[in-house]
């Protein structure tokens, strides 16, 4: 990772100088989400001797717990928490003390009924459930305060308490909320922002279709049905991310009031963006960066999926381990079909998550439920109970992480490539009516890399505010939205050598959500010394050609010819339609450096043959030559780097590699052979 970043306020800090928290156990964290409070104490019993026999050493507890704690209004009991944090500790389990705020007790629902966040149509949610609560209610904080300020004054200086996990996925549920509450906040934040109504209309374009606003009273949250401005839009997003951002912050000063020196962290969501809310945003408030993540069983790119959502939590700790807090052992329970992992899936997962620099495997959950609406949701300790295939991966898969343990607190290699993320830019691209109405935003960066994961090259997810000196070339994929700073930054990486990639619909708009005049894409046009004027999307049942005979699917754009002064060659010209004979792929020379503009959507095979000639120009090499279906990630320690090799295909793979296998003890000299569907993980020789 490169050494200095700039944050989003423009404030530049060394990555080097982010406080290192400490791990919650000595080696690979392993375990997952444990409820004992819905079993009987014999069961409880039966779960600390198989967690003994998996090798389970982290759990996360009391995450729906708030009724156990605080039966009724005001009055407490922590007894049940003592005896399951002392039989955790006898047992040599450290605990993720979850603070309860993610399950509200149905007597504080009875009590304060407007807590309940409001939907678009301005329903409150029901009881019951998870999360509703408005981010914005001042009653539910003042409670959710109290429980967690009791709970952490009772447990204060618990040796088994290594770890706060802040309520639970914030925003999965409540993360906009339109009630009067909210309503009322979301006007003081604009007024906040933009200081006069004038400045406001002229930030939204509230002149469009005569909506100008004459006093921030007129302001509402975009509730109901009806095309609310995209400036307003993107805004009310950047306000619900900092509602539900607030109401973390101050759980935490409590924690750290009561409880110094033990960690902080929220488990986020970080999948396909845009997320929820602006986890870019959030991480550096994250004493340890933690995510969940959920793969669907019938996406046959599925492991690709969780490769990008790793390099996407690497770049928001920048670069030191993150904590994999909640995976699945098999099958999710929320997807129109659920089906469970196929044979050899559940290491392949666990250790592509330790590859891409997680130092933790975490499930949900440890025990199968049986009953709740998760009923059917897998589990490492599933309904069929020990003698299962998944329970006895399960305790194979904790073999192996103790095998691993020297990996914890090393960090994946410094990659090469980085590709440009930011929820912002997802935001606005969905605010407002578009050329295409159903475009996702970071689909381009998906399939570049997907690109890259399939010639086993690592590329770093980042903020595009992120320092980019280190890196040989950056992707701009799809990044609607961008800033003049953040612009500037790319194009002083271009001259100072280096090669960046923008993709069709970047820099389209400023941080209001304004088109950039002049043609498109505004921000990147003197960069890239091209024009666009026109965008021209296909359906999904065209395509065309382009003289190199690469194929064009979805989006082309009327590029201007370039003129000699704006130093930009074609690369590639349509040849079909009405756009035949323009460019759709051009390159300019900028400084020591190079700046592609590609216009159009390519299918998988055309952009790989773009990523190739890339790679291939800046001599980016992959992380080891392997056989196809093969990823490889290293991670790198003080003493030795490791080469994690996982096969993803159903055929025996190779790679080039020398050293000891961890998981078997075998020695390797020059070639590796991965069994397919296997993971072997290299301590190499000759590195570190
Ligand atoms: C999320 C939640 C868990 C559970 C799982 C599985 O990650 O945090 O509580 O609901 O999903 O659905």
């Amino acid at each position: 990772m490169s050494e200095v970043a700039q944050s989003p306020d423009d404030e530049r800090v060394a990555a080097s100088s982010r406080r290192s928290a400490p791990w919650p156990t000595e080696s690979l964290s392993f375990g997952g989400d444990y409820s004992p409070e819905q079993w009987p104490w014999e069961v409880v019993l039966e779960d600390l001797a198989l967690m003994r026999e998996a090798g389970v050493n982290l759990v996360t507890l009391g995450v729906f717990s708030w009724a156990v704690h605080e039966p009724r209004e005001g009055v407490f009991d922590f007894t049940w928490l003592d005896r399951m944090l002392d039989l955790l500790h006898e047992n040599g389990i450290a605990v993720d003390l979850a603070t309860p705020t993610a399950a509200v007790p149905m007597w504080l629902h009875r009590l304060h009924p407007e807590i309940l966040p409001q939907d678009r149509h301005r329903h409150p949610l029901a009881p019951g459930g998870r999360l509703g609560w408005c981010p914005s209610s001042p009653v539910f904080r003042g409670y959710a305060l109290r429980i967690v300020e009791r709970l952490a004054e009772h447990v204060a200086g618990h040796p088994a308490v290594r770890m706060w996990h802040v309520s639970n996925e914030l925003g999965g549920g409540n993360a906009r909320c339109h009630c009067p509450v909210s309503n009322a906040r979301f006007r003081e934040w604009v007024a906040a922002k933009y200081g006069t109504v004038d400045a406001l209309n002229a930030a939204w374009g509230m002149a469009f279709w005569g909506n100008t606003y004459s006093s921030f009273e007129e302001v509402t949250t975009p509730w109901g049905e009806t095309a609310h401005n995209p400036g307003q839009l993107l805004d009310y997003e950047r306000f619900s991310s900092d509602e539900l951002l607030d109401h973390y912050r101050a759980e935490k000063d409590v924690l750290r009031g009561l409880a110094p020196g033990v960690p902080v962290t929220t488990n986020f969501m970080v999948g396909l963006g845009p997320d929820v809310v602006d986890y870019t945003r959030w991480a550096d408030e994250m004493d340890i960066v933690a995510n969940d993540h959920y793969t669907f069983g019938p996406d046959p790119l599925r492991h690709q999926d969780l490769a990008f959502s790793g390099d996407r939590m690497r770049g928001l700790s920048r670069g030191e381990p993150w904590m994999l807090m909640e995976h699945a052992t098999g099958a999710s329970s929320w997807h129109r079909i659920n089906q469970p992992k196929a044979p050899g899936e559940l290491a392949r997962h666990a250790l592509a998550h330790v590859a891409r620099g997680s130092d933790s495997v975490m499930y949900f959950q440890w025990r199968a439920p049986r009953s709740g609406t998760e009923k059917f949701h897998s589990a490492m300790l599933p309904h069929s109970g020990p003698q299962s295939r998944v329970f006895r991966d399960v305790v194979d898969l904790g073999a192996h992480l103790d095998a691993l343990a020297e990996v914890r607190g090393s960090t994946v290699a410094s990659a090469e490539v980085a590709i440009l993320h930011d929820n912002e830019a997802g935001w606005a691209l969905k605010s407002g009516l578009k050329p295409i109405n159903d475009l996702r935003y970071a689909d381009t960066a998906r399939a570049v890399h997907n690109a890259l994961f399939a010639r086993a090259v690592t590329a770093d997810v980042v903020a595009p505010w992120t320092a980019l000196d280190a890196y040989r070339l950056v992707i701009v994929p799809g990044l609607f939205l961008v800033s003049d700073e953040n612009a500037r930054t790319v194009h002083d990486f271009v001259e100072a050598g280096g090669t960046v990639l923008v993709t069709w619909f970047s820099g389209i708009v400023d941080e209001v959500n304004t088109v950039r005049l002049g043609g498109y894409p505004g921000a990147f046009r003197s960069l890239l010394g091209v024009t666009s004027e026109e965008f021209s999307p296909l359906d999904a049942d065209q395509s065309l050609r382009l003289d190199n005979g690469w194929t064009v699917r979805r989006w082309a754009e009327r590029l201007r010819e370039p003129a000699p002064d704006d130093g930009a060659e074609v690369l590639a010209r349509h040849t079909e339609g009405a756009l035949a004979g323009g460019p759709a792929l051009t390159r300019r020379r900028v400084g020591a450096g190079a700046a592609y503009y590609l216009s159009v959507d390519l299918d998988p095979e055309s952009l790989g043959a773009l990523v190739d000639r890339l790679l291939e120009e800046k001599e980016i090499g992959p992380t080891a030559v392997v056989s196809r279906g093969v990823e490889a990630v290293r991670r790198v320690g003080d003493d030795a780097s490791y080469l994690f090799l996982i096969n993803h295909s159903e055929d025996d793979g190779r790679a080039e590699a020398s050293g000891v296998d961890l998981l078997t003890g075998a020695e390797h000299s020059g070639i590796v052979s991965i069994a397919a569907g296997g993971v072997v993980v290299i301590r190499e020789h000759g590195r570190s």
